[in-house]
């Protein structure tokens, strides 16, 4: 069954907002873990605009899931994450002057400087995965790095405002996720999901995880982090079962 991956960095963000010591990406996580995710991915930036190293070290010791920490395939980055040792890293390219993160990591253009960012953290007995645009290149040299698995950008399906232009970025992921796992790579997807676009991507066999942040918090605005979380999870397990 595809899993859920609840990114809490939206949570941190209303913290820095004003500065204050709440609302706690900590709290976050755990209501996302009783709501029924399976995993808590969160981004370090180097500006540190949201989660911080006080948030990461703290997951790492609590959560009972998984901890996926997105971050840049930088030299600092590498030196946090072989220190606090999360369950998973996946490299995200990273601009200072982005609201998010804005596409995939180009794997052919800097696939020298990450092949040694993922030997050193595979050998710190981290599992990598990279956070590419839906293209049977970039899963190529993903796959010539021997990383754990890929998760492959889904923003444009999701930002898509017309149905033909929604129907071939969803194709072209179908296509990829195919490519992928014959690959043997672990297959995730993720950005820009949401309540209602989700279930097309999750039905597409042999997925691994989706990793969803922003809809999710935005709705636990209303009802709660659990029952958001345990909303979601049911639109992705339904559809999981039926395929799209
Ligand atoms: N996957 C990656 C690699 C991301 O950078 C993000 C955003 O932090 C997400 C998934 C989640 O995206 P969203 O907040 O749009 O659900």
């Amino acid at each position: 069954m595809v899993k859920l991956g609840v990114n809490i960095d939206h949570v941190a963000t209303l913290r820095e907002a004003r500065k204050t010591v709440y609302p706690d990406p900590v709290y976050a996580a755990v209501l996302a873990e009783l709501g029924g995710a399976d995993g808590i991915t969160v981004h370090l930036r180097e500006d540190r605009r949201h989660i911080k190293e006080r948030d990461l070290r703290i997951l790492k010791d609590i959560i009972k899931t998984r901890l996926n920490l997105e971050m840049a395939a930088t030299k600092e980055m590498v030196e946090i994450a072989l220190d606090v040792k999360p369950h998973m890293v996946t490299l995200v390219p990273e601009k200072r002057e982005e609201l998010t993160t804005e596409g995939g990591l180009d794997v052919v253009k800097h696939f020298n400087v990450l092949k040694k960012t993922c030997l050193r953290l595979k050998e710190g007995g981290i599992e990598v995965f990279i956070f590419v645009d839906p293209d049977e290149k970039q899963i190529e040299n993903c796959y010539k790095l021997a990383v754990d698995g890929i998760e492959i950008h889904t923003g444009k399906y999701a930002d898509a405002s017309k149905d033909k232009e929604r129907e071939q970025e969803f194709l072209k992921i179908k296509k990829c996720v195919l490519f992928s796992l014959d690959r043997k790579l672990k297959t995730s997807a993720g950005h820009g999901l949401s309540y209602e676009n989700v279930q097309k991507i999750a039905g597409i066999p042999g997925l691994y995880e989706l990793n969803i942040g922003h809809s999710i918090i935005s709705r636990s605005i209303y009802v709660g982090i659990k029952e958001a979380v345990r909303e979601m999870k049911h639109l992705i397990l339904t559809a999981s079962k039926m395929g799209s």
